[in-house]
């Protein structure tokens, strides 16, 4: 196992790198520094990670003669919001970021989704720079172009395709990361696993502990096989027209259970994924695509490292199948009316499912809650 690791994503002239490592964050300018038009940037954070590590970043940038602006925003889920695109955009705009700009979003999914996506829309695009700090980031949302907001109909509702010019993965920020963020960002890294890559599973169930103990060199390695695995099927499939569904394994049921509590912390992403997935392979199962060892394989695991895996692990969590039903219908992937999954075959073959009949959903959820 290797302690820096480079991954390309290969998307033409959209390509770009992601560097995997210990440390990037206070070497962040060596590797900016060949991106910048000139000598200027500006950072976009939330408030918990500004406080642990916006004066490091901002320190090393400014010592190799960058000015460095800052835009500090609340943490939480409900940042990504119309309102804060709007304030957001706007201040970029105060501070005159051009084109040819560089926007460093640093934090987790929500900072990079909203950055990234005020990126995507001020001045028809500017260039960003993900630095992610969760582990579901590192693994997940910084990686693949995928930017958005969520509105009051549900999550990640508007949004853009808007990759970035360079992704810097630091594991070394994860130390500070509460244990149940670690733990979400783990579903998104197990998802992997399932979705094409029964090996990488494996590995998971022998040395997942270690990585969520904070074993750095698991941590490198971890991250490095989840963004190969992003970065090969996006390059196939860049704006989601079919392989790049498979990515959404666990997050048809993730979100609607996720929509249900209303986003809050009842039930973090990672988490919502985690559970979902565990009912996907269940439905799976029940339709006779995958076996129920696999299934039961699946559920230990998620349980062994503490990630839910049946909805009455929600505390206080209340609902009907149709409540959920509604939730499902906003997915996505849902097309002419017809509802979408990703199934498995078994450990490492999730596979599109077009049509799965309503009713026979809902009947699962009933048999679920
Ligand atoms: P998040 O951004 O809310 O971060 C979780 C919490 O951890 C926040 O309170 C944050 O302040 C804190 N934090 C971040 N880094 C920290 C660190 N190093 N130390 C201590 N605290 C730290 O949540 P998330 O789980 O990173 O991201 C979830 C979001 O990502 C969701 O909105 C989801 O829709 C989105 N997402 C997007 C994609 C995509 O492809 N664009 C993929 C998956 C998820
Ligand atoms: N997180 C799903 C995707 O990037 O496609």
């Amino acid at each position: 196992m290797n302690t820096s690791e480079k991954i390309s994503v290969n998307l033409g002239n959209r390509s770009y790198d992601v560097l995997v490592a210990s440390g990037l964050l206070t070497a962040a300018a060596d590797h900016i520094s060949p991106f910048l038009n000139r000598p200027r940037v500006v950072i976009v954070t939330d408030e918990t990670v500004a406080r642990l590590y916006l004066d490091p970043l901002a320190d090393n940038l400014c010592a190799a003669g960058i000015t460095v602006d800052q835009l500090v925003l609340p943490a939480g889920e409900k940042t990504k919001s119309f309102n804060h695109l709007e304030n957001l955009c706007e201040e970029l705009l105060r501070l005159q970021v051009e084109r040819d700009d560089i926007v460093i979003s640093m934090g987790g999914g929500v900072i990079g989704d909203l950055a990234g996506f005020a990126s995507a829309i001020l001045r028809r695009g500017c260039r960003f720079i993900q630095i992610p700090t969760t582990l579901l980031a590192q693994v997940d949302s910084s990686v693949g172009g995928k930017t958005a907001i969520n509105t009051k109909h549900g999550k990640n509702l508007v949004g853009a395709f808007h990759q970035p010019a360079l992704v810097l993965a630091d594991v070394g920020v994860l130390n500070t990361l509460p244990p149940r963020e670690l733990r979400a960002g783990y579903g998104e890294v197990v998802k992997y696993g399932l979705l094409g890559d029964a090996d990488f599973f494996g590995w998971l169930e022998q040395h997942g502990a270690k990585l969520l103990a904070g074993n750095a060199a698991y941590r490198v390695e971890a991250v490095k096989r989840s963004v190969e695995a992003k970065a090969g099927i996006v390059a196939q499939d860049e704006r989601e027209n079919g392989i790049r569904a498979l990515l959404n394994l666990g997050h048809t049921f993730g979100h609607a259970l996720e929509a249900h509590v209303g986003f809050s912390g009842k039930l973090l992403h990672g988490e919502g994924v985690a559970l979902g997935i565990v009912l996907a392979f269940e439905l799976s199962a029940q339709q006779k695509f995958c076996n129920s060892q696999d299934t039961q394989r699946v559920k230990k695991h998620f349980a062994d490292v503490g990630l839910p895996v049946s909805i009455q692990d929600i505390d206080g969590f209340a609902a009907t199948a149709d409540d959920l039903m509604s939730h499902i219908y906003q997915d996505k992937k849902v097309s002419g009316g017809k509802l979408t999954f990703i199934l498995a075959r078994g450990i490492g073959e999730a596979f599109v499912a077009k049509n799965i009949p309503p009713a026979r959903v809902s009947e699962f959820l009933k048999s679920n809650l």
